[in-house]
């Protein structure tokens, strides 16, 4: 029998299974019920007991021999067969589009990433809110108009045109997320909140219902105006580059005292005044000032300890001045060769 088994190994190795027929004969002929291996197995009574421990070993290897190749050779064949004879394997890829990031997420990234070098955090708060968050807190008088149907788009109103500070409503800044911030943290606070904000407006090349704004909170001790000063300056600096020069004009806002709007140079006419800029030689950026103590302390901030300044910039509008984009609704028409610009940005 040693010599039968020596025999079937050689035989088995040396079997050549090329094709599905193939296969199968080598599964008939030494793996079937009536096969080789079983013939063996059943002639194995008849072996002397002295030799039966070595006769043994050698007819279970034989059997797993068998069993391995036919496994192997099976799976071998049917990958070969995904692979059809007529694919060129070496013919190049079809080419297909790698896609781009947004512009609004190409600079929101980036704002993120230039104010946390500096220690700030990033909060977020819900689109829809309500008048106490967006509004009453916020220091925004009762009859202020941007309580108005007209500017704000409401879900549900309490009473009739009245304001109520348990309006449901879309935020029409992201200051709401100041709000909810401060009351669920004690300074130092250093953050910005990115996200949507939604506004009742026609949709116009200088307008959109829809828009993206970043707001920014600093509360701590001895904050003052010199220190927002300087923030700002680093951000426009890292945004639009270290020539950039800022002005900042006295404004109001009802939750900043005092309030200011930050501009930029005009790069398009480097100051020398043109369309873009009407002349002034200067670009709107962002509105800022120090948190009206009124905004502190209804959030549960002692506004004798602490002090703070606030900003907020609209992404769309931070977008434009830098890639020089001229039209609003281009960033919500998702037209690829406008958004195919920016495929070079990596962030
Ligand atoms: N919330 C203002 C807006 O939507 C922007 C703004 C102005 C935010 C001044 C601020 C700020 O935090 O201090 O127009």
């Amino acid at each position: 029998m040693k010599e039968r088994i020596e025999e079937l190994v050689k035989e088995i190795e040396a079997f050549n299974i090329s094709c599905p027929d193939e296969l199968e004969q080598f599964r008939l002929k030494y793996l079937s019920k009536k096969g080789e291996v079983s013939v063996l197995f059943e002639g194995f009574r008849n072996v002397p007991p002295e030799a039966k421990r070595e006769t043994g070993q050698l007819l279970n290897n034989l059997k797993q021999l068998a069993t391995d190749k036919y496994n192997a050779e099976k799976e071998r064949l049917s990958m070969a067969e995904t692979v059809s004879t007529t694919t060129d394997l070496t013919m190049p890829a079809y080419p297909f589009g790698e896609g781009t990031r947004h512009p609004i997420s190409i600079i929101r990234n980036e704002i993120i990433d230039i104010f946390s070098r500096i220690g700030f955090t990033v909060s977020e708060g819900p689109e829809i809110e309500d008048d106490n968050h967006v509004f009453s807190m916020l220091n925004f008088a009762a009859d202020h108009p941007a309580r108005d149907m007209q500017d704000t788009f409401f879900i549900e109103k309490k009473s009739g045109t009245e304001s109520d500070p348990h309006d449901v409503l879309l935020r029409t800044h992201t200051s709401s997320v100041q709000v909810r911030v401060m009351e669920n943290t004690q300074p130092p606070i250093r953050t910005i909140c990115p996200g949507r904000v939604f506004r009742n407006e026609a949709v116009s090349a200088r307008a959109h219902c829809i828009f993206h704004q970043v707001e920014g909170l600093y509360v701590a001790e001895n904050v003052s105006f010199a220190d927002l000063k300087q923030a700002l300056l680093y951000f426009a600096a890292e945004l639009f580059g270290k020539d950039v020069k800022i002005r900042l004009r006295p404004s109001f806002f009802p939750f900043t005292e005092p309030s200011a709007e930050m501009d930029i140079n005009c790069n398009i006419c480097e100051g020398k005044g043109c369309n873009v800029c009407k002349g002034t030689g200067w670009l709107e950026l962002l509105g800022c000032g120090m948190v009206d103590p009124n905004v502190l302390e209804a959030c549960g901030i002692d506004s004798v300890k602490y002090s703070g300044y606030a900003f907020g910039l609209g992404i769309e509008r931070a977008a434009m001045l830098k890639y020089g984009v001229n039209d609003l609704r281009l960033y919500f028409e998702n037209d690829i060769r406008f958004l195919y610009q920016f495929r070079t940005e990596i962030l």
